[in-house]
C-alpha cells in the first residue's frame, strides 16, 4: 500500500486536494484584481511568522519596551528585517486588502450567493484594525502613546455613565500604562491566529459557492455532461501557477519598500514613534498610521454634541458597520461594472476619491485651509458623500441603465 493511501485511510488528504485545489474549478477569465486574496494570505504568514520572532526579543514593558525595539533593530542578528519585514508588512497587509475589497465591489462579488464571504471578510477587516492598532502601542514610542491615548479616550464618550468605566477597563489604568502596553501585547500575539481562523471560514464560504468573475457570471449555471463548470479550469496548476507571479510582483515593489523606504517618508514608521514615549509631552500633531485615515477624518467631522465627542464615534464605526450590509444595498440585475451603467461607474468612482481625500484629510491638521475651506469643513462633505454612496445605492442601481450580461465569460 503507497504512502498516500495509509495517510487517505486516516485523513482525508487527497480529498481535501482534489476538493479545494486539482478538482475545484475556477472561472477561466480571472484577472490581476484576483491576486491579492492570495498575496493576503502570504502577509499574514509573513505577519505571523515575523511577529513571533520579534517576540523572541521584544520586552512587552513599559520601562523596556522602547529600548528592547533598539535592541532588535542594532543587535539582534538580522533584526532589522525581521521588524521591518513587520511593519512593511502591516502596511502591505492594508494595501492588499484595500485592493481586495475594491475587487469585490467592482465585480459585485457581495452579492449572493457570496454574502457570507463578503461578511466574514468585513469581521476580518474589523480584527485586522483592531490588531495592528494594539501592534501599534507595543514600540512604545511618542506616536504609540498618544494614539492609544486618543483612541483608548473614544471609548470615554459612551454616555449613561458607561464611556468612563469603559475605558479605563480597556486601559487597565487612568491613564495608558505598563497594565495596558501588556494586555495590547497579548492581544496582538493572540488576534492573528483568530484572522487565520476566520480566512479558514472566508474560503470555506468561498469554495462552498465558487468565485466570482470580473463578468459576475455564475459558472455553475453553465456546465459540460461531467458536471464540470464549462468556464471553469481547476485551481490547479493553473491559478496556483498564475499566483506565483502575483507573489513575485508584489515581492519586488514589497522588499523595495522593507530595503529602501521602511519609514516610507513618515507613512508607514511615524517620526514622533522613533523618541520614546513621554506621557508629559504631547506630540504637536497627532495622527494615526495611513490606513486608519480615512475613518479618522469622519471621526474629526462630525461636531462634538453637548461637549460629547459620542457623535462622531458612532458615525465612525458605522462608517465602517455599513459594509456589513452593502449585499442588500445593491439592488442592480447585473453584478459586475462591465455591464454596469453610468450612474454606478459615477457612484463608485465618487466613492474611492471621497476615501482617497478622506485619508488625506486625516492626515493634516484639521483647520489646514484648501482650496478655500478648512480640512474639517472637507471632511463633512466627503462623509455625506461617503454615506451617500451607500444610502443611495438601492435607488442608483435599480435607476441604472445595464448592457446585456454575456452566456460564457468573455476572456
Ligand atoms: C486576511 C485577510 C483576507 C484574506 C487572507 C482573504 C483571502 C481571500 C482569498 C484567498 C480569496 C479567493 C481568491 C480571490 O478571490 O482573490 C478571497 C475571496 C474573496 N474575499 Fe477575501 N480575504 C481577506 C479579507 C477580505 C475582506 C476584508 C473582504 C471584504 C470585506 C473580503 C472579501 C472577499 C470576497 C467578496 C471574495 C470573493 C471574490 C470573488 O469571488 O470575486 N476578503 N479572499
Amino acid at each position: 500500500m503507497s504512502f498516500m493511501n495509509w495517510i487517505d485511510e486516516r485523513f482525508p488528504a487527497t480529498k481535501v486536494w482534489n476538493e479545494h485545489l486539482a478538482q475545484y474549478y475556477t472561472p477561466k477569465n480571472f484577472n490581476f484584481w484576483y491576486f491579492f486574496g492570495s498575496l493576503a494570505m502570504l502577509v499574514l504568514v509573513n505577519q505571523i511568522v515575523t511577529g513571533i520572532w520579534l517576540a523572541m526579543n521584544y520586552k512587552p514593558d513599559a520601562e523596556l519596551a522602547f529600548a528592547s525595539v533598539e535592541y532588535i533593530m542594532r543587535d539582534v542578528e538580522w533584526g532589522w528585517l525581521i521588524r521591518y519585514l513587520h511593519s512593511t508588512g502591516a502596511s502591505a497587509f492594508f494595501v492588499v486588502i484595500y485592493l481586495h475589497m475594491f475587487r469585490g465591489l467592482i465585480y459585485g462579488s457581495y452579492r449572493k450567493p457570496r454574502e457570507l464571504v463578503w461578511i466574514f471578510g468585513v469581521v476580518i477587516y474589523l480584527v485586522m484594525m483592531a490588531t495592528a492598532f494594539m501592534g501599534y502601542l507595543l514600540p512604545w514610542g511618542q506616536m504609540s502613546y498618544w494614539g492609544a491615548q486618543v483612541i483608548v479616550n473614544l471609548f470615554a464618550a459612551v454616555p449613561f455613565g458607561i464611556g468612563e468605566p469603559l475605558s479605563e477597563w480597556i486601559r487597565g489604568d487612568y491613564v495608558i500604562s505598563d497594565a495596558t502596553l501588556n494586555r495590547f501585547f497579548a492581544f496582538h500575539f493572540a488576534l492573528p491566529f483568530i484572522l487565520a481562523a476566520l480566512v479558514f471560514l472566508h474560503i470555506v464560504a468561498l469554495h462552498k459557492v465558487g468565485s466570482n468573475n470580473p463578468d459576475g457570471i455564475e459558472i455553475k449555471k453553465n456546465k459540460d455532461e461531467n458536471g464540470i463548470p464549462k468556464d471553469g479550469i481547476p485551481f490547479h496548476p493553473y491559478f496556483t501557477v498564475k499566483d506565483v507571479v502575483g507573489v513575485v510582483g508584489f515581492l519586488i515593489v514589497f522588499l523595495a519598500v522593507v530595503f529602501f523606504a521602511p519609514a516610507m517618508g513618515g507613512f508607514f514608521l511615524e517620526s514622533p514613534n522613533f523618541e520614546p514615549a513621554n506621557p508629559l509631552k504631547t506630540p504637536e500633531h497627532i495622527a494615526p498610521v495611513w490606513y486608519f485615515t480615512p475613518f479618522y477624518a469622519i471621526l474629526r467631522a462630525i461636531p462634538p454634541l453637548f461637549g460629547s465627542q459620542f457623535p462622531g464615534v458612532l458615525v465612525m464605526f458605522a462608517a465602517i458597520a455599513v459594509f456589513f450590509v452593502l449585499p442588500w444595498l445593491d439592488r442592480s440585475p447585473v453584478k459586475s461594472i462591465r455591464y454596469k451603467g453610468p450612474l454606478t461607474k459615477i457612484a463608485i468612482t465618487i466613492f474611492v476619491i471621497t476615501f482617497v481625500f478622506l485619508g488625506y484629510l486625516g492626515v493634516v491638521p484639521s483647520s489646514k485651509i484648501i482650496l478655500g475651506l478648512t480640512a474639517t469643513q472637507w471632511a463633512q462633505i466627503c462623509t455625506a458623500l461617503y454615506f451617500l454612496f451607500f444610502a443611495l445605492m438601492p435607488i442608483y442601481s435599480k435607476i441604472d441603465s445595464t448592457k446585456p450580461v454575456p452566456e460564457r465569460v468573455t476572456k
